[in-house]
């Protein structure tokens, strides 16, 4: 007897629409237009009671007239690039590693120039040294392919240069690790150059990116795990990029994120002795980026009692969550924000993944410790 194809939402026209705007590039700005038509639904039923005239009629329709005015010129500027050309933002040297690291903000929308040919050198540089072996934590290799089509992402616009990072494609922990490590210290890099940089896994359509790599990729032995696009911030946002980005950056208090009982319950006090001997490192591994801002990634301080005082002897680090790959490549993105801290506070330090723990529970997720030397 055959089988009766189960209907699923993905094959629906309703999610195909969704799709075709979304890698289109239109998506973005039919949900403005969806903004406008609630407005302007409310202004026809103001109209129709004819009550409340200020708060259902006139408001409503002065935020639609606004919008719309916004919606033509965001479609004329961003989508069609019509506005006077932007200058290349200037390198951050002057701000130390961790000022540098807080400055980071996921870019979603990018100038239409390329990178600049020393940039582009400089970062190809970059690339180059972080994935050597012996930078990696794994024992496999992993690389970052530089594109330059323009990838339809989402929601991201006006991106048309990209990392991509490709890992061995049998499943590897720690080189889907060594991604998101290897990776952001690129990304600290670029930041330094003055280059914006968005991470995008989810949003990003992974057979056109197998289509422009062409015969850099090996399907039988590759896996694509993201992409990071790089280029020049534009001030010319779409609305909803600005909403996005603004809702997007913010992130869990670290009472949340780190802890000093292996049971992940009592969280740890970043500022008393020992532990306030590594400063800003928690702040800027809270604040390191990660898919959908899950922020899935925990660490636990373990101290010791030595002639009666306490040292700090490891930090281990966790995921929230069972994810394979965006989660161990946001604890890659931690580990490199960490090392970056430790480096500038002159804490030294490697990292170990230790023998598991007799019946550790299954989540959170034990994945490495920093030890300290
Ligand atoms: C592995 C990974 C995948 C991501 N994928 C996307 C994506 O597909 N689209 C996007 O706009 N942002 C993506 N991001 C960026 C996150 O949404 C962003 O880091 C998070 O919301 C925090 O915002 P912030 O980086 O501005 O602080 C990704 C980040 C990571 C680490």
């Amino acid at each position: 007897m055959p089988l009766e194809k189960q209907w699923s939402f993905e094959d629906s026209a309703l999610w195909k629409l969704k799709l075709r705007l979304q890698f289109s590039g239109w998506l973005q700005y039919i949900i403005h237009a969806a903004w406008i038509s609630i407005l302007l639904l409310i202004t026809g039923v103001g109209w129709l009671i004819g009550h409340w005239q200020v708060l259902l009629f006139w408001l409503p329709l002065g935020l639609a007239t606004l919008l719309s005015i916004a919606l033509v010129g965001t479609i004329i500027m961003v989508k069609y690039g019509l506005h006077p050309t932007e200058k290349i933002p200037p390198n951050k040297n002057h701000l130390d590693a961790f000022d540098l690291m807080r400055s980071r903000q996921s870019c979603r929308s990018f100038q239409f120039r390329n990178l600049t040919a020393d940039h582009h050198a400089e970062l190809l540089k970059a690339v180059q040294f972080h994935t050597q072996e012996n930078q990696l934590l794994g024992q496999k290799p992993i690389r970052f392919e530089y594109i330059k089509p323009p990838l339809i992402v989402w929601p991201v616009v006006g991106a048309h240069e990209f990392l991509v990072a490709i890992a061995p494609k049998e499943y590897d922990r720690l080189s889907i690790i060594d991604v998101g490590r290897s990776l952001q210290k690129i990304v600290i890099q670029a930041t330094r150059m003055g280059i914006a940089t968005c991470w995008i896994g989810p949003g990003a359509d992974n057979k056109s990116i197998l289509q422009h790599l062409d015969d850099k990729i090996d399907p039988e032995n590759d896996h694509v795990i993201c992409v990071c696009a790089i280029g020049y911030d534009s001030m010319y946002k779409p609305l909803f990029i600005r909403f996005f980005n603004r809702l997007m950056h913010k992130r869990l208090p670290l009472s949340e994120l780190f802890f000093s009982d292996p049971s992940l319950s009592t969280p740890l006090d970043t500022q008393a002795n020992p532990y306030s001997l590594y400063g800003r490192c928690y702040e800027v591994c809270q604040w390191s980026p990660s898919s959908y801002n899950g922020q899935t990634t925990r660490c636990v301080a373990i101290t010791e009692q030595e002639k009666g005082e306490e040292n700090i002897i490891r930090f281990d680090f966790f995921t929230s969550i069972s994810s394979r790959y965006y989660a161990a490549v946001a604890l890659g993105i931690w580990l490199a924000n960490w090392e970056t801290g430790c480096e500038a506070l002159n804490m030294r330090g490697h990292f170990k993944v230790l023998p598991p723990i007799t019946a550790a529970p299954e989540l959170p997720r034990y994945d490495i410790s920093w030890v300290v030397n």
